[in-house]
């Protein structure tokens, strides 16, 4: 992994910037690793094994990401006391859109009435949650816009091959989201780092359906339209890349480990995260984890997890939380921020 630019913050003047309410939204559909046992050639003992994986959510057949988003928004909504018509922005991040385009993002606005709001996607796959909330820093962070709805949302479902033990054992659908704004006597966001590395863009992919790939009969026979990986490649690249980013973003907010309160990270897999957690010297305790019941949600984990964490009252005003995530382009991003 090639090291990335830093963007240490500009010369002020620069509004912090905060998150001030979350939602989640899980459909109902719970399938288990029993259920899979009767689908694919596995047991219950290889995925929990390998993964941590114990069931995921699947969302039902008319259920799309943007109703999966707009659900989470909503909840989120509420919890910040903020009403749809003062959003100024709405950034989804998916790799699941309803549609090529026009962007979920654009659904979502439609549905939960943010008359108001400019509204587009990012695409960084499992990462896309922390780009978009980093892209969502810089607007509030320089005056241009004052409220900013960020969304993961996924139906990773609609592109799992289900024949494919390798793939179909590991993800979920589900959608988080946050409401972003700058807050009176709270830091927010301390710092942040993204990269990618696109000479690495086949071990994690969904080939067909783009431009390079249009959907033919062949591709379909080919199963190109659903996601191929290289397991063991995307799971050395996930450890080395959660690592050096979270490392790199606790130097630049002048975080030490026993400073961080809790450690968000992308929920792909156990061994990964308890990896990173150790090589990062962060106890057990510290790090937040639901992959067992949810899978690889891709950039609906980080804001889903939050949510959970910030619901049961786990995270507390002050409190120095570390987020990291990793995905497909590759791509890699964390960022460390003060809970208001
Ligand atoms: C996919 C992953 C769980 C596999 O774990 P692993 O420890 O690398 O797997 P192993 O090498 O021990 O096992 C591979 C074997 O198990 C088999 N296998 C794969 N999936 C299986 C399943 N669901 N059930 C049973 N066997 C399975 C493979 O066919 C292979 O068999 P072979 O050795 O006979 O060819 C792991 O590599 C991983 O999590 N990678 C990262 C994936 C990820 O996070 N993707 C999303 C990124 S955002």
């Amino acid at each position: 992994m090639r090291a990335t630019r830093q963007h240490p913050r500009p010369p002020l003047p620069r509004r912090n910037v905060s998150i001030i309410g979350t939602g989640a939204y899980l459909p109902e559909r719970v399938l288990t690793n029993a259920d899979l046992e009767k689908m694919v050639d596995t047991s219950d003992e290889w995925i929990f094994t390998r993964t941590g994986i114990k069931e995921r959510r699947i969302a039902a057949e008319g259920e799309l990401t943007s109703d999966l988003g707009a659900a989470a928004a909503r909840v989120a909504l509420q919890n910040a006391g903020v009403d749809a018509r003062e959003i100024d922005l709405i950034i989804v991040a998916t790799c699941t859109g309803d549609t090529v385009f026009p962007s979920t993002a654009c659904h979502i606005q439609h549905k939960i009435g943010a008359t108001r709001a400019a509204a587009f996607d990012i695409q960084a796959a499992c990462s896309g949650f922390l780009y978009s909330l980093i892209t969502a820093e810089q607007f509030v962070a320089s005056g241009v816009y004052d409220t900013v709805l960020v969304i993961g949302a996924e139906k990773l479902s609609s592109v799992v091959n289900w024949k494919d033990r390798n793939t179909c054992v590991l993800f979920g659908d589900g959608a988080g989201a946050v409401i972003v704004r700058s807050k009176e006597g709270c830091n927010g966001i301390l710092a942040s780092d993204l990269g990618s590395d696109g000479a690495q863009t086949d071990i994690l992919s969904l080939p067909a359906g783009g431009c390079r790939m249009p959907i033919t009969a062949q591709v379909l026979a080919e199963g190109k339209n659903y996601i191929q990986m290289s397991g063991k490649e995307v799971y050395r690249f996930a450890v080395n890349a959660m690592i050096r980013s979270s490392e790199r973003t606790m130097e630049l907010a002048g975080l030490k480990t026993e400073d961080i309160a809790w450690v968000i990270p992308h929920q792909a897999n156990i061994r990964i995260i308890n990896t990173v957690a150790e090589r990062l010297e962060v106890p057990g305790e510290r790090v937040y984890v639901n992959v067992h019941r949810y899978g690889n949600t891709s950039a609906a984990c980080i804001p889903i997890a939050m949510h959970e964490a910030s619901s049961a009252g786990q995270l507390k005003p002050g409190d120095a939380i570390l987020m990291v995530a990793f995905g497909g382009g590759l791509t890699w991003a964390s960022a460390a921020l003060e809970w208001c």
